[in-house]
């Protein structure tokens, strides 16, 4: 209670004995009479007073009390909300990744979580982020397609399945997102048990088998989004908002809708496809970039997933230059003023020279922009790191079915790039390039004239040094899954900030 409450209060109390001398001036007999019966009322009045004046400062001590609680209540709140919400609190790797962990054993069930809670914190605005801008100093820029990127880290495919959290994870710093994949029907992807830990080796096992709600329902999700996105920006509402936006009117990428900051959407086939029916595979692909392309800026092709059935047989270089020349026709057709890139991801299993020459040559013939290299591996670690065991329930996951991910790729990874790296600087192994004409024709084109094909690069990336490997190789962006899983939502952070470091080492 604030002096003037206080105040107010001693002065209510002082009003009860001054009324009645007033009112009954001495002089009136009756008054006297009626003076002297109210004595014993006087006195009450009287014992009020003295009651109320002790009562003052204890409440104006209550009320101070309960200013001070408050106060250290909103300044914790405050200071709770400042630490928790930045990406560089320890917090996040050290107590929330054990305990999510310790809580939820199947792993399917803490991915949920995850990206559950980042959406509800997303929407009230209580999501961690990265702050203080730390890529405005520009030492990882980059440049990729012909954007100016804050920085070469990514999120790659499979963390935001159904594109429920894009712009939370573009908060956590990278400058590139990719959702998905997404499949042209809804399909439920394999029995759970699905997702499985190796947390010795900070690795992971998953069979999934790209669960999708579809892309008709990423597409909405997606053209929300943008809506959302217009309608903030002052650019009015509905279909020509939306247009406005994607055609660039805003100043944002038509896809992240983030200055410096990209979103990739990967698109897959139906398990249901049938294997062999390349023209029926080509349909799932065109059917899909139809529905989400308009929202990408960048579409990804995943020929590359473990554990869809016959997927990965379709890296051969003739089906694979059919369903990619069919996705650059389609990508070709987006009613948008810049049309999104297409990239394909590959398995890094397919590693002979002879696999990985289709590819290129695929690549080349189809006029696909860039390749991500590359996917979870079937293989298995053939040794661990010395000083590591795995115990019992490890060694069985480790003979579960599925695509393994983490840090045991990353030996691969680096040769991988560099390998994809100088094939496709060569050109095209048959020397020949076509590029898709405007009413989906092939045109004859030099290799020489044609921009250098863009490599990302995925697999067991943990570490700014690491980032800073794979970019020598030859990729133009490092992207990370697992060791998001394992570090937490600081990770990108964290890489980001070795990997400055790594620069300034040169
Ligand atoms: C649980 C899980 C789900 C994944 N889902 C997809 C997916 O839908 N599409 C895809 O292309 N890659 C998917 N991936 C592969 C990752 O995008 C990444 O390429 C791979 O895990 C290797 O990188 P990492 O070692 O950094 O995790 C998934 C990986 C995991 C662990």
């Amino acid at each position: 209670m604030s002096a003037s409450i206080a105040w107010r209060a001693g002065l209510r109390a002082r009003v009860p004995p001054s009324r009645p001398s007033s009112l009954f001036p001495r002089r009136y007999p009756g008054a006297a009479r009626y003076a002297s019966e109210s004595a014993p009322v006087q006195q009450a009045a009287a014992e009020t007073v003295k009651q109320s004046a002790k009562e003052v400062p204890k409440k104006a001590a209550r009320g101070s009390r309960k200013i001070l609680y408050g106060t250290t209540l909103a300044v914790t709140l405050l200071v709770g909300y400042i630490y928790g919400t930045d990406t560089r609190a320890s917090i996040h790797r050290y107590l929330v990744v054990p305990l999510i962990r310790q809580l939820f054993p199947d792993a399917e069930d803490a991915h949920h979580v995850g990206v559950d809670s980042l959406k509800f914190l997303y929407q009230y605005g209580l999501h961690p982020r990265e702050r203080g801008n730390p890529d405005n100093d520009g030492a990882l820029t980059t440049e990729v397609f012909g954007y100016t990127l804050a920085n070469p880290i990514g999120i790659s495919a499979g963390l935001d399945k159904h594109a429920d959290i894009p712009d939370a994870l573009l908060d956590l710093g990278p400058a590139i997102v990719e959702v998905g994949g997404t499949t042209p029907l809804p399909q439920d992807g394999n029995p759970k048990p699905r997702v499985f830990r190796v947390p010795s080796q900070n690795a992971m096992i998953n069979r999934y088998g790209l669960n999708s709600k579809g892309a008709d329902h990423m597409a909405a999700v997606l053209k929300q989004r943008v809506r959302d996105f217009a309608y903030a920006a002052g650019l009015g509402e509905h279909e020509l908002a939306e247009q406005r936006v994607l055609d660039g009117e805003a100043n944002v990428p038509p896809g992240s809708l983030v200055p410096g900051k990209l979103l990739a959407v990967q698109v897959a086939k139906n398990k249901l496809t049938p294997d062999g029916d390349i023209d029926a595979i080509t349909r799932d692909y065109v059917y899909c970039v139809d529905r989400v392309a308009r929202y990408a800026d960048i579409v990804v092709v995943n020929v590359s997933s473990p554990n869809t059935p016959g997927l990965r047989d379709l890296q051969a270089a003739g089906p694979l230059t059919k369903i990619l020349t069919g996705v650059v026709s389609a990508a070709k057709n987006v009613e948008r003023k810049t049309k999104p890139y297409v990239m394909v991801k590959v398995s890094p299993d397919e590693d002979s020279e002879e696999q990985m020459s289709g590819i290129c040559e695929a690549v080349w013939k189809s006029g696909v922009d860039g390749v991500i290299v590359g996917n979870t591996t079937n293989r298995r670690p053939a040794a661990l790191p010395e000083g590591y065991t795995l115990s019992s329930k490890e060694q069985q996951t480790m003979k579960e079915t599925g695509g393994y991910s983490g840090p045991q790729l990353f030996g691969r990874l680096v040769s991988l790039v560099g390998r994809y790296r100088h094939m496709l600087d060569q050109g095209p192994p048959s020397g020949e390039v076509t590029s898709t004409g405007p009413d989906g024709e092939e045109v004859a084109v030099h290799p020489a004239s044609q921009p250098r094909k863009v490599l990302f690069a995925s697999g067991g990336i943990t570490t700014g040094q690491q980032a800073r490997q794979v970019l020598d190789a030859g990729a133009s962006v490092a992207m990370m899954y697992t060791g998001i899983v394992y570090g937490g939502v600081g990770t990108v952070t964290r890489v980001k900030q070795e990997l400055r470091e790594e620069m300034q080492k040169k």
